[in-house]
């Protein structure tokens, strides 16, 4: 009995009528609908992709599970009709292609910019109140090219890679500590990319402990290098980029939207002023609710950290002047 109830995931009241669309129904994406499928995060969960019957495929797939992990969502696919995916309340956007072994994520963004901006404009013509989630990689390169784009105001638009990062440190840290990863507080912010993401080891703590008082600096500084190579490592071992924690990672997200949590979680916003930058998206720590990015949480920052976030900012600065052609 007690085992019916806690996977028998019934959509509450708050996300009755929610809707989410999930553009491109590959790794990330359908591991993305999964998740907010069985966990009852929305009520409708509507998956489209570019390939014939793709996204038809997972939707139908993902459905047949409703009776074993017990959920109610509604979820369906279509071949890109966008007057499907009419009124949702969240976008993600997914589509693109994945990175190879030896590619970097800054490699990708000539293929990736077009499909996001052209995702990007189809979603606001059925869905103009919507807030969109951007993925798909050089991911702040991407957000930054669907604000510009499309002129939403920069609270709808919400890069997500602060929270995968974070998860990857958290799960390090657990590794190192031999202690729960639920236990441990920990964020990364900064660029995402291998060589700009800052994962805060100062600030990592074990139930508020700071874990510096039970790892070494050797181990610390092993644990957040880990963590910057976390998808490059996982690309290495899979033959294309990750999907489970990045899936989660996404519905996380999505949830703190759809229910209002006001969760602090490190995204890529657009800044104006906030840590010394302008003009770029990039990894902040964010409170987000149902008005997507809700406010950008200014923590103290030692002068080193602020300037590895410069260099970061430099890095996804020089990054987005690859997009002149595409914006103008
Ligand atoms: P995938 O190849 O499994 O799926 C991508 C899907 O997008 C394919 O099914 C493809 O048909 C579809 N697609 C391509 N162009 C489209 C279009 N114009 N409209 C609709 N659908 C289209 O790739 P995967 O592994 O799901 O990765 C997706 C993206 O997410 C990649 O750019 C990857 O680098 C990125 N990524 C970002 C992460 C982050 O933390 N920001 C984490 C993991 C992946
Ligand atoms: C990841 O971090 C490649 O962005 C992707 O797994």
């Amino acid at each position: 009995m007690s085992f019916i109830k806690q996977t028998n995931k019934l959509i509450t009241d708050k996300v009755k009528n929610m809707k989410v669309t999930i553009v491109g129904a590959g790794n990330v994406g359908a591991t993305c609908a999964d998740v907010i499928s069985y966990r009852g995060i929305a009520s409708e969960v509507v998956l489209l992709d570019i390939k014939e019957g793709f996204a038809e495929g997972k939707a139908l797939d993902i459905t047949q599970c409703a009776t074993n992990t017990g959920f109610n969502t509604k979820v369906s696919g279509v071949t890109n009709d966008y007057s499907k995916t009419a009124g949702s309340d969240v976008v993600v956007i997914t589509s693109g292609i994945p990175r190879k072994p030896g590619m970097t994520r800054e490699e990708l963004i000539g293929i990736n910019a077009g499909i996001v901006k052209t995702v990007a404009e189809n979603v606001l013509k059925y869905s103009p109140d919507t807030i969109i989630v951007v993925v798909s990689n050089p991911m702040d390169t991407m957000t930054y090219l669907a604000l510009k784009a499309t002129g939403l105001p920069k609270n709808r638009i919400i890069g997500m890679g602060g929270a995968l990062d974070s998860s990857r440190f958290r799960a390090y840290l657990s590794l190192a500590l031999d202690k729960p990863a639920n236990d441990i507080s920990a964020m990364v912010i900064g660029g995402h990319g291998d060589t700009t993401m800052i994962p805060l080891t100062r600030l990592a703590s074990y139930n508020g402990i700071p874990v510096s008082q039970f790892l070494s600096e050797e181990v610390l500084q092993k644990v957040a290098a880990d963590t910057m190579v976390g998808g490059a490592t996982l690309t290495g071992l899979l033959g294309t980029s990750a999907w489970y924690a990045p899936g989660a990672s996404v519905a996380y997200l999505v949830d703190s939207i759809l229910n209002d949590q006001k969760k602090m979680i490190a995204c890529s916003v657009f800044v104006e002023g906030e840590y010394g930058q302008n003009d770029i998206c990039i990894g902040v720590p964010c409170i987000i609710g149902k008005n997507g990015i809700e406010e950008i949480v200014d923590i103290h920052l030692n002068d080193q950290e602020k300037a590895l976030f410069a260099k970061s900012a430099d890095a996804v600065r020089s990054m987005n002047d690859a997009l002149k052609s595409i914006l103008v």
